[in-house]
């Protein structure tokens, strides 16, 4: 039996062994009475009675343990032209500095505080700096526009929002206040008090009475200390989407997290402590909170936050430059960012004009990766390509070549074997587990390891119906695929109406709302179609109001106009198709699989229960009007 194999019986036989063991990793201010408290299954709990600080085990036990003068966190941002490094102490003291600034502003442990930022390091404080106080951190990214920030404004009801004035894109500054001006006037709840960091690039009005200046703030405040909490109590919320434009608003506890991401920058990553460790990602993304922010900084290792792209900033070296400069040992990023790069160079003739021989290993994750996409970066950059496999509601990989453990033969297309802790299966529609090979629903039998979804925020039921409803003694992943004849698993879709833009998770029934609110369409199905680039991107299908006469030209434009402003540019919403009517099954069901197919060119055949089997080539015309099914 290989190393792998043991280790990850040994994670599902002796679980409390297993993760009590991984748990002495993490400073407690009382341990725990217990480590996997099954009490009120299927709401799991771990290290019940423990209890901690997550922020004091990210920075003070290193900045007064030996690593005060290593580099905690590199900034770099190729948009602005700018660098910086905050030490371990130096972020420390940030740090307690900002959670002084909320505590001055009455934010207390258990409050909730929206972080609206683009990539700069002031995300990352104000997200320790609630961790630091026991205040619930709900970041939420920047390229999602008012109408979202309202949704989660009016679900988390925050005490204080932290923003920016601005982000930066290539070649375009995003004001931020429009977008958070506009979700104050939509949501039904709004935070007491705003504290936003002006930046260069473009600076915003304060509103008297409710802004406050970050900088000034911090010129002033007094540091606050560690607040200790329970290991059961909610670090942070951060929303993801679902099947219904209601965004899902996963909880992440303090003890389960701090020990399971400690545990998995050895055992999945391979890193070591000291090691410089990079992931391009967005903290608006659970991959940022996990390996931007925590795992990195638990592990007292250098993280690398990069506000820039993979492509156009300058060119398609970006990476490079940034692992010859900084040196990490790993870079953890979205395959979409590599299908980038391939595109703008597809010799991979930068890489040659960097020096990188620390350099290691390439993860990715967050959407399927392409064979293609991984055979080429191992290619070119001539080191293991890690696929792994995980959500938002489990923080941490599912499924991967765990490199501290045993680094397994890779199999492009396949993220590898269950991460220890999960036990991964296979199912059929009656819950039974297939043979090997059979593609049917992925669930985890529970429970789950820690670090995990414990419900979502203030919603036990919709938690139960998403997740355990239709496998009782299972998490349901929403994904669809196989295991093969080695214990190999295969992702290969959703089962829900979750779509997957540039490694952005999207919700297609959130586009819907927005369609269905133009005066002018009377229905609306949207779909997720293949994308070269983007991996997938969404296709409306509306159907006009009787009576409207404008031309359809102006409604396409308005509609796609809607999504950016309502949605936000990220949802790469620019292909709309006006049809007559859209096929359904005889119970009203829509089929979006069978357009779907229409659109990406696959074999389809109309099924059975569809009403009028015509309306399929009706919207083969309409999709072929905008350009999305080829003529011949
Ligand atoms: N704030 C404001 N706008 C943002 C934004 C942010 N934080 N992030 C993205 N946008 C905007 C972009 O400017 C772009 O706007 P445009 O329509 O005016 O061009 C739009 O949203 C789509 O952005 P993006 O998804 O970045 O696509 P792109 O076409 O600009 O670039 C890639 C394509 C592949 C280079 C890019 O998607 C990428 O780097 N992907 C990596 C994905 C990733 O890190 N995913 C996280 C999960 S691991
Ligand atoms: P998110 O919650 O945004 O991280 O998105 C999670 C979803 O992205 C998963 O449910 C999968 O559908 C998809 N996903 C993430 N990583 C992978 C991967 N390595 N292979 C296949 N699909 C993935």
């Amino acid at each position: 039996m290989g190393r792998y194999d043991e280790i990850h019986r040994r994670s599902l036989e002796d679980p409390e062994g297993f993760w009590g063991e991984a748990a002495e990793k993490i400073d407690w201010e009382t341990r725990w009475d217990k480590v996997l408290d099954d009490s009120n299954a299927p709401y799991y709990r771990w290290f019940t009675g423990g209890v901690l600080n997550t922020c004091y085990n990210c920075l003070d036990r290193h900045a007064d343990g030996g690593r005060g003068d290593q580099a905690a966190l590199i900034y770099d941002s190729p948009v602005t032209g700018s660098q910086a490094t905050f030490t371990y102490s130096e972020l420390r003291d940030k740090v307690a500095r900002f959670a002084g600034v909320l505590r001055a502003q009455g934010v207390a442990k258990g409050d909730r505080v929206i972080v609206y930022m683009p990539m700069i390091p002031e995300a990352a404080i104000a997200m320790l700096a609630c961790a630091r106080i026991g205040a619930v951190h709900s970041v939420v990214f920047g390229g999602f526009a008012g109408h979202e920030l309202a949704k989660r404004l009016n679900d988390a009801k925050p005490k204080a929002m932290v923003t920016a004035s601005c982000g930066v894109e290539p070649g375009r500054v995003v004001p931020y206040k429009p977008l958070f001006d506009h979700a104050f006037q939509e949501a039904t709840h709004t935070p007491d008090v705003l504290i936003v960091k002006q930046r260069e690039a473009a600076g915003c009005d304060l509103v008297a009475g409710r802004d406050v200046d970050w900088d000034e703030a911090m010129a002033k405040a007094e540091p606050a200390d560690c607040v200790p909490v329970a290991a059961t109590d909610p670090l942070y919320i951060l929303y993801t989407s679902g099947t219904t434009g209601q965004p899902k608003g996963i909880v992440r506890d303090n003890g389960g997290h701090a020990v399971a991401l400690y545990w998995t920058m050895k055992g999945v990553y391979g890193l070591e402590p000291g090691e410089v460790w990079w992931t391009a990602s967005d903290v608006g993304w659970v991959v940022g909170h996990s390996y931007i922010v925590y795992a990195p900084l638990l592990y007292g290792c250098t993280t690398i936050m990069y506000e820039g792209k993979p492509v156009g900033t300058p060119d398609a070296g970006a990476f490079w430059r940034v692992i010859a400069e900084h040196k990490p040992v790993a870079l953890f990023t979205a395959p979409t960012a590599f299908r980038a790069i391939r595109q703008q160079d597809p010799e991979g003739s930068h890489i040659a004009k960097y020096d990188m021989p620390q350099f290691r290993t390439l993860f990715l994750a967050g959407e399927r990766c392409d064979p293609d996409t991984l055979l080429w970066a191992q290619d070119k950059l001539k080191v293991p390509v890690v696929d792994h496999w995980w959500q938002t509601e489990t923080g941490w990989a599912i499924a991967t070549n765990p490199m501290g453990i045993e680094a397994m033969p890779i199999k492009p297309g396949s993220p590898t074997k269950p991460a220890p802790g999960w036990d991964v299966r296979v199912l059929d529609n009656e819950g039974k587990d297939l043979e090997r090979g059979q593609i049917g629903a992925i669930a985890c039998k529970l429970p789950l390891p820690p670090g995990t979804l414990p419900t979502l925020w203030q919603a036990d039921e919709r938690y139960h119906q998403a997740y355990l409803a239709d496998y009782p003694g299972f998490y349901k992943t929403g994904d669809a695929g196989y295991m093969d004849q080695d214990g190999y698993i295969f992702v290969m879709a959703r089962t829900d109406d979750v779509i997957n833009v540039a490694g952005h998770r999207l919700s297609t029934g959130a586009i819907e709302e927005v369609l269905a609110e133009h005066p002018d369409v009377a229905e609306c199905a949207v779909m997720g179609i293949h994308d070269e680039l983007k991996g997938q991107i969404p296709v409306g299908l509306v159907v006009l109001a009787a009576g409207v006469e404008r031309p359809r030209s102006e409604v396409q434009k308005e509609c796609i106009a809607r999504v950016r402003e309502e949605i936000g540019p990220v949802a790469a919403f620019k292909h709309v198709a006006v049809v007559k009517r859209l096929p359904k099954t005889r119970s009203g069901k829509i089929l979006r699989a069978t357009m779907r197919k229409i659109a990406d060119g696959e074999p389809w055949e109309p099924p059975a229960t569809i009403d009028d089997p015509a309306i399929l080539d009706e919207i083969k015309e309409s999709l072929r009007e905008i350009g999305l099914v080829p003529s011949s």
